[in-house]
Formats: C-alpha cells, sequence, structure tokens
C-alpha cells in the first residue's frame, strides 16, 4: 500500500516510558499524584520507572533505527522542561535535545507531541483546565520548546487526545486529576482547545517552517438493533467522542445536541473570539483510533455500551474492528470538506505477552496491524489524504490506570531487567519495511 511518500513510525508518550520522576529538577505532574492515590491505577502502578527510557534513551532510539521505521512519535514533559515560575529546566530541555538529535542522525523524522497528559501540578493546584489561565500558560509552554528545540522537530503536535483529558480526566475520573462532572469535562475541553489554538500560534511564531497540528482519539459506534432510539443512541456515541472535539476544530462551534440533549446545561463559557482561535488552519490532523462500540439507548437522552458476543476481543477487552477506521476516515472526509491530511497517530493493541525462549509469539498483532493497514489503504482508495501511520507502541509501557499489566508494545519490556526482546510482530513490521523499501528502489538495484 501507500505511496513512497507515506511515513512508517511508532508512538510513546514522556509519562508512559521516561520514569526518573524526580531527575533533573522535573517537578511533579497529575499523574504522579493520580497514581500515588490509592485505588486510581491497577496495583498502584505509577511512571516512576516505567522503562527508564530517561537513562536508557541510547539504546532506545538504537531500537527505533533497527526496526527501519521512517518516524518516531514522542512527547515532551510539560513537568521537565518549565519552572514553575515559566523559565526553561535547561537539564530538561537538554535531554530532549540529545534524544532528538540523535534521532535525526539515525534519519528518523521526530514527531513531538507538547501534552500527552502530564500536567504540571502546580497548575493543577490552580484549577488545572478548568481554569481558562491553563490555556495561557500551555502557550508559554509551547512558545518555550519550539524556541528551544526549533531544528530538530519535523511535525509539531499540540494535544494528544483532548477528549480523554476532558472526559477522562474531569467527566468521569478515570484519568488525572480524577475529577468527575460533564459540566467540568465540557469546560475543561473548551481550555484545552484554547491552549490548542494559542499553543498553534506560539509554534508558529518561533518555528515557522515545521507543520503543526493536534491528535484526537476517534471511536466507531454502531448499534445492533433497529430501534430508531438505539441508532441515535449511536450517533450520539460519535458525536460526543468525535465531532465534540472535530467540529470546533474544524469547523468552529461546538455540535449542540451536545449540550442540549446529551448534557443538558453543560454548555461551557465561551468568550468572544475563542471559537476564531480554535478553529486555525491545521497543517495535518493526527488520529489515533482502538475500537468499536455497540450502542443501545438508555431510556433518557444518553447512551449506553452493550458489548457484543462472539467479536474478536484484545487484552483490552476492546473489539477488533478494522473497518471502523476506514468507515470514520470517510466519514470525516464527507462532513469536514477541510479536512487536513492525516496521519495514524497511533493504532494498536495489547496483550499479554511473555518471553518464552527468547522469544515473543504475538500472532494476534501481527493480524490487527496487517488488517488496519489494508482499512487505512482502502480509505486512501476513496480519497482521504493519509500521509503516514505510527503503531501504539514502540515497547510495553505504563498504559495509565491499568498499569503495566496490559502491553502494548512492538517491544517487549521486562520491567525487573529492563531487557528489551523484540516480539514476533516487531520482526514482521521490520520485514514489511525492508520489502517495502526494496519495492521503491529501481528495479536495477534490486535485481
Ligand atoms: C491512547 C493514549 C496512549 C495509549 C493508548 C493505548 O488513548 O493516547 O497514551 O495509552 O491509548
Amino acid at each position: 500500500m501507500a505511496s513512497p511518500g507515506f511515513l512508517w513510525g511508532v508512538a510513546t508518550a514522556s509519562y508512559q516510558i521516561e520514569g526518573a520522576i524526580h531527575a533533573d529538577g522535573r517537578l511533579p505532574s497529575i499523574w504522579d499524584t493520580f497514581s500515588a492515590t490509592p485505588g486510581k491505577t491497577l496495583g498502584g502502578d505509577s511512571g516512576e520507572h516505567a522503562c527508564e527510557h530517561y537513562t536508557r534513551w541510547a539504546e532506545d532510539v538504537d531500537l527505533i533505527a533497527d526496526l527501519g521505521v521512517d518516524g518516531y512519535r514522542l512527547s515532551i514533559a510539560w513537568p521537565r522542561v518549565m519552572h514553575a515560575d515559566g523559565t526553561p529546566n535547561a537539564a530538561g530541555l537538554d535531554f530532549y535535545r540529545r534524544l532528538l538529535t540523535r534521532l535525526g542522525e539515525r534519519g528518523i523524522r521526530r514527531f513531538v507531541t507538547l501534552y500527552h497528559w502530564d500536567l504540571p501540578q502546580h497548575l493543577e493546584d490552580r484549577g488545572g483546565w478548568l481554569n481558562r489561565d491553563t490555556a495561557w500558560r500551555f502557550a508559554d509552554y509551547a512558545a518555550l520548546v519550539a524556541r528551544e528545540l526549533r531544528g530538530l522537530v519535523d511535525g509539531w503536535m499540540t494535544l494528544n487526545e483532548p477528549w480523554c483529558s476532558a472526559f477522562l480526566g474531569y467527566g468521569n475520573g478515570h484519568h488525572a486529576p480524577g475529577l468527575a462532572d460533564p459540566r467540568y469535562a465540557t469546560q475543561a475541553m473548551h481550555h484545552l482547545l484554547l491552549g490548542h489554538g494559542l499553543g498553534l500560534q506560539a509554534i508558529r511564531e518561533h518555528d515557522p517552517g515545521t507543520p503543526a497540528g493536534i491528535v484526537a482519539n476517534v471511536g466507531r459506534g454502531t448499534t445492533d438493533s433497529s430501534d430508531p432510539a438505539d441508532i441515535e443512541a449511536a450517533r450520539l456515541y460519535e458525536l460526543q467522542h468525535n465531532d465534540w472535539v472535530l467540529q470546533p476544530l474544524l469547523a468552529g462551534r461546538y455540535p449542540a445536541d451536545l449540550f442540549e440533549r446529551l448534557w443538558p446545561g453543560s454548555a461551557p463559557l465561551v468568550l468572544p473570539g475563542d471559537m476564531d482561535l480554535i478553529r486555525q488552519p491545521l497543517d495535518f490532523l493526527g488520529i489515533n483510533y482502538y475500537f468499536r462500540s455497540n450502542l443501545r439507548s438508555d431510556g433518557a437522552t444518553g447512551f449506553r455500551d452493550v458489548p457484543l458476543d462472539g467479536v474478536e476481543r484484545t487484552q483490552m477487552g476492546w473489539e477488533v474492528y478494522p473497518q471502523g477506521l476506514e468507515d470514520l476516515l470517510r466519514r470525516f472526509k464527507a462532513v469536514y470538506p477541510n479536512l487536513p491530511p492525516v496521519y495514524i497517530t497511533e493504532n494498536g493493541m495489547a496483550s499479554d505477552d511473555a518471553v518464552v525462549d527468547g522469544r515473543v509469539d504475538d500472532p494476534q498483532r501481527q493480524s490487527y496491524l496487517k488488517r488496519h493497514f489494508a482499512a487505512v489503504s482502502a480509505a486512501m482508495d476513496a480519497g482521504v489524504e493519509v500521509r503516514g501511520y505510527f503503531v501504539w507502541s514502540l515497547m510495553d509501557n505504563f498504559e495509565w490506570a491499568f498499569g503495566y499489566e496490559r502491553r502494548f508494545g512492538l517491544v517487549h519490556v521486562d520491567y525487573t531487567t529492563q531487557a528489551r526482546t523484540l516480539k514476533d510482530s516487531a520482526l514482521a513490521f521490520r520485514t514489511f519495511l525492508q520489502q517495502r523499501r526494496a519495492a521503491a528502489l529501481p528495479a536495477a538495484l534490486t535485481t
């Protein structure tokens, strides 16, 4: 599939892999606080050590290069690079400078997310994303990083999955900071998106030549029922999961049904000019896709998830449904005529992988990836401009509230020894990339 310019990559995020939470003046983040709170993460796991990437980064760059990918998506930890008074933390910045420089030397394109959920705790203490001021603090941080790391980055992403930050963080409390009220979620979303708009401006001012975008998680919602109320429930699910983020970004407004039907009385406070800031043109849109949900009406204004029997699932319990990725990409293109070029910035699956005789046999992941590559290819054939695809994840890591039990990596991590072992899916991906490279060479060189 895919034209020669198509970019293949792997992805990670700072808090999930770095560890070293006290090193070099890093400040506490909301995920340090949340995971230290009893009952919030599986087994009380936290990112304190994670994959020790902060000290093992050079070895990890070798791993990435060895896979033969074109690109690597990573995130910067805001609490590492900025002191509480807003001044740069030179030691934290040096870590990313070294990492990005080495990646560049190895010919790997660097896609950098500014906010993959690790908000400095001192900002949460002042209201976090419920405080409008946090959007301006994010812009200060974006300006600092774009200024300091300019020339070392091939693509900037402001936020990872604002839906998760707003809804899981403030709407149902499954993620840090653990608050649970839909009115908080809608206000937090608005401030996150404002932060995105202001951050985009800051990046464009300080690193004008580098493409910049944002990453949204999207979900496919269908129903196995023919009852109009259930069909409507599935529509509302997609509205809540996808359009709550995409409509403000691409059309400059929130879906009215969200505040009128789903969560009556929960409209956020929006000030004049806010939507223009949010709707600025994007150089690209990152899409994270994992699964489909089966919905029925909850008998009132909302929907409830009714898991289907007999479908293929992963260790997360998520249904494997590649068709959903194609469906959503086609739908976004139809609904949003100004849809920018897309990167699939995350897709992958968790399985209960173990090293046996030096090998990790993970056939479901190989099959999962192949079927999702095909879905992307089908969407491209239908006219959606997709420029690249990043597997989530390079290696097993701290899967948020699920701790270390859920293994999403192409590379297995033994958390006792920190040994990295390429799973069979990594070997298959490497072979796939080699073949693609060979196919892109002129025949005279390959025969
Ligand atoms: C996404 C997150 C990523 C990872 C995957 C499994 O929602 O962006 O950090 O946890 O899910």
